[in-house]
């Protein structure tokens, strides 16, 4: 039988309290790149063909992170009781013949070393990535203590692949103190080359690291323009940037308007080639009408997200004789960066009249031009 004929799920642990990475929320949580450290390796799982089916483990208070169509089990005290949870779990829902156990701390997790550690699983019980310890080693404290040899010492890192029945059996008979799940499996487990950049997020200096390497990785650099227009009419604010502005003029419009946004989508999608804000979101649906174009903007992000992109950077120009925006502007920028999830230094807002010349300069509507840069994955 080949693997793909093998039930084959994958359990991501995250559970954790992050306890030494510190900062209000655990670490598999808080978001780099504009999505949560998890989904990261989350959608690695979830893409491989061989994995049929993903589980994540978080704690009780945590269940709401966990996004649909994934199953959630509630973790334990220790990792090596919350891989037990989610194996009972996966044990009481039917057959599993294989099993990949993976830390929601390491994102970086490519295609490659899952098929490795399948295709050892193929002649073994278990399989886990290793690299050889490249530094020398001592046993100590404030001193130094013994030499300890690095010959024939590795660094074991995660998904860790098993047989799904042995592993349940291991678990089902060990005693507690396990960090990883080959500890209680010693025997049969085959090394497979491991990866550097399937690092632990751990320190304050892994999470630098993850941004270093996520912005290295992302070195296709795309830039996007966009440009929208409104009518002035009847009414008594205006949205722009997602910040509702009082001001003795509405605008008309199918939804609530927003020109800074629009020209935003549209600057994103460009960076993508993925069309305009119209394909997406057509003007003869009604279901948009009168709608928020934060959606507008979060569905644009959200794709170049999709890619394992970053946005790097927006910059939006309102031009208009009326209103004047000196005093809403710092709203505006933080309303656009938490749409986008990106710093606010990473967002730009100018505002220009057109010298009372053009439609504009009659006030005769308002318009937004902008650019939005983004680092795509090189593929
Ligand atoms: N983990 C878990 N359940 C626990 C403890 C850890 O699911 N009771 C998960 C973590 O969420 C993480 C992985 O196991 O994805 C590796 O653990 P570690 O790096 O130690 O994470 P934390 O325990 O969260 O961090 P710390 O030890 O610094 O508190
Ligand atoms: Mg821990």
């Amino acid at each position: 039988m080949t693997s793909s004929h093998l039930r084959t799920c994958a359990i991501l642990v995250a559970a954790g309290r992050g306890e030494r990475l510190g900062g209000g929320i655990p670490k598999q949580f808080r978001r780099l790149g504009g999505r949560p450290l998890y989904a990261w390796s989350l959608d690695a799982l979830c893409r491989h063909d061989a994995i049929d089916e993903v589980v994540m483990v978080v704690a009780d208070d945590q269940l709401a992170h966990v996004p649909d169509g994934v199953r959630a089990v509630i973790g334990g005290a220790t990792r090596q009781q919350s891989v037990k949870n989610a194996l009972e779990a996966l044990a009481a829902g039917g057959a599993v013949d294989q099993v990949l156990i993976h830390d929601a701390a390491r994102p970086f997790l490519s295609a490659a070393v899952i098929d490795r550690l399948l295709a050892a699983l193929a002649a073994h019980t278990g399989a886990v990535p290793a690299l050889p310890v490249a530094d020398s080693l001592r046993r100590g404290g404030t001193l130094m203590g013994e030499d300890v040899r690095r010959d024939g010492l590795y660094r074991i890192q995660t998904p860790q692949a098993f047989r799904f029945a042995s592993l349940l059996a291991a678990h089902r008979t060990a005693g507690g103190g396990a960090t990883d799940d080959a500890m209680l499996l010693a025997e049969d487990v085959a090394l497979v080359d491991g990866d550097e950049h399937l690092f632990k997020v751990t320190s304050p200096a892994d999470w630098q690291r993850a941004e270093h390497h996520l912005l290295a990785q992302c070195s296709d650099i795309r830039t996007g323009s966009g440009f929208d227009v409104h009518r002035f009419g009847p009414g008594d604010h205006l949205w722009l940037g997602g910040v509702k502005i009082p001001h003795d003029r509405g605008v008309l419009a199918h939804s609530d308007g927003d020109v800074a946004l629009h020209a935003l989508t549209d600057a994103l999608l460009g960076t993508i080639g993925a069309g305009d804000i119209g394909v997406h979101f057509p003007p003869s649906d009604p279901q948009w009408r009168g709608g928020a174009s934060s959606r507008f903007l979060e569905h644009a992000a959200g794709l170049i997200t999709a890619r394992g992109g970053v946005i790097a950077h927006v910059d939006l120009t309102i031009i208009a004789e009326r209103p004047k925006l000196g005093g809403h502007r710092q709203a505006i920028c933080a309303s656009i960066a938490g749409l986008l999830d990106i710093a606010q230094e990473r967002v730009s807002l100018k505002a220009t009249t057109t010298e009372h010349l053009g439609f504009t300069g009659r006030g005769e509507g308002i318009a937004a031009q902008a650019i939005a840069t983004v680092r795509l994955p090189l593929s």
